[in-house]
């Protein structure tokens, strides 16, 4: 870990050694490992109009909050530096850095003939920050500022953790179209080095993990970056019964602009197969892995609101659910939706809709993500009850996407030291929620 310490950290422990102080937004950042934060938190929220995840932070000096979009693709948070951006401590990363370097960045802005802006720095290296809801893709620069977020969640948001010199890439206004309302960016939860989870490790010195608690509409979930144990009331304890499969890299980017030899950033898992009511679906399982082109395969996505599958995947998942359905009255599809029921016919149990299991197995027959009636099933305004998988088409990059919907009120680890996820199927099976988490 000591080799991935940006340079700011030790610029800053230079800075207090000369100052012999120790309030400063440094101290964070140099403290680390002996008093530093063990976790910092991120809240997340639902934005209905847009079914997108936002979070809130706060940035810049003096602090502004900051809303953001969530997402587990992208390679750094990017957000709008065109509008509204104000901000005396920001500063351009230098072309040719180790910064630079280690953010594989490829592009340089020599000279900016312009009012210097965070967008029009001489010598400064960039990105290639990407709205992956619209899939635009444009390119800025790198600059670093503070970014603040806080060491507790409930019972109420505690104090704030911060790091003086963080890395995000800066945007024009246009990215930010398609966007929730009122987000400004989005924030990277993606394994790359300057994404959130890499970043704040090596900023606060904790471990190369986070973990995620996605909400239903209405209430409160959570990104919990570092060692956190995860609690949630009432007096639940889940860190030490999650189950465990493989993280797997995509060896091709799945970005919207990347260089040759590039691995993909997201998340990718080995879904092996589908059972629905227990039962095998018959799949054509050579779509489930990853080819040499990077094609196929299992990923997570906070920005797909609902779970896509390639079209032959999904009629095979389909019509099994609707084999063991058989008795549940239906009603007519609901787009973007094939088979739907009259939601009033449908009993209910504290894990959702009474409805048959979908099953992903994983690396072997005894291990597979259970998802529920709650996690399974959409209900639309017109009262019907949809099986929640969209067709992705035939020929899609990756075969399964494993979207928003289902992993809400799951727990998620994305543990990059172990390259494992862990994860804990419907929390409200143990009688509890996302909303519920406790830290501090
Ligand atoms: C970049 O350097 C050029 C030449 O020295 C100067 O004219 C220009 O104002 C500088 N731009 C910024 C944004 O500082
Ligand atoms: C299974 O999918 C692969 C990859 O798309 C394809 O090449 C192959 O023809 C498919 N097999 C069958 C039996 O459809």
């Amino acid at each position: 870990m000591a080799s991935m310490s940006p340079p700011h950290a030790v610029a800053c422990t230079a800075l207090l050694l000369l100052l012999l102080v120790s309030v400063s937004p440094c101290r964070a950042a140099s403290s680390g490992g002996s008093g530093g934060p063990s976790a910092v938190v991120l809240p997340v929220s639902i934005d209905d109009a847009t079914r997108q995840y936002v979070t809130m932070f706060r940035q810049r000096t003096p602090q502004v909050p900051v809303k953001a979009v969530v997402d587990l693709a992208g390679a750094t948070l990017w957000v709008d530096c065109e509008t509204g951006f104000a901000s005396s401590s920001y500063a351009g990363v230098p072309c040719g850095s180790k910064t630079c370097r280690l953010a594989r960045s490829f592009a340089c802005t020599t000279v900016c003939n312009g009012a210097p802006s965070p967008s029009c720095l001489n010598n400064t290296c960039g990105g290639f920050p990407e709205n992956t809801v619209t899939h635009v893709t444009t390119s800025d620069n790198f600059i670093t500022d503070v970014l603040s977020l806080p060491t507790t969640f409930r019972p109420a948001p505690g104090p704030l953790a911060t790091a003086p010199s963080f890395l995000f890439t800066c945007a024009p206004t246009f990215l930010t179209k398609g966007l929730a309302a009122g987000a400004t960016g989005m924030v990277s939860l993606s394994r790359a080095r300057f994404a959130l989870p890499t970043q704040l490790a090596a900023t606060f010195r904790f471990s190369r993990k986070f973990a995620l608690c996605l909400p239903p509409a209405s209430a409160a979930g959570v990104v919990v970056f570092g060692d956190a144990p995860y609690t949630f009331q009432p007096g639940v304890d889940l860190s030490k019964s999650l189950i465990y499969t493989p993280l797997l890299v995509n060896p091709v980017s799945t970005a919207g602009a990347s260089t040759n030899g590039d691995k993909s950033n997201e998340y990718f898992i080995g879904v092996t197969g589908i059972k629905v009511n227990g039962r095998a679906v018959r799949l054509n399982t050579t779509l489930l892995s990853i080819d040499k082109k990077g094609v196929g395969g299992t990923k997570l996505s906070t920005v797909a609101p609902y779970t896509v599958l390639e079209t032959s995947i999904h009629k095979a998942v389909t019509d099994a659910f609707a084999k063991e359905t058989a008795m549940i009255p239906r009603v007519p599809a609901v787009a973007p939706f094939k088979l739907c029921y009259d939601g009033s016919k449908v009993g209910g149990t504290r894990v959702g809709p009474a409805v048959p299991t979908v099953e992903l197995v994983l690396q072997n027959e005894a291990t597979s993500w259970v998802v529920f009636g709650a996690n399974s099933m959409v209900a639309t305004k017109g009262g019907a009850l949809c099986l929640g998988v969209v067709d992705g088409g035939a020929a899609p990059r990756t075969s399964v996407v494993i979207g928003g919907h289902m992993m809400e009120d799951n727990l998620l680890e994305f543990d990059l030291e172990g390259s494992r996820l862990g994860f804990s199927s419907s929390l409200l099976f143990r009688q509890t929620n996302c909303n519920n988490f406790r830290l501090g």
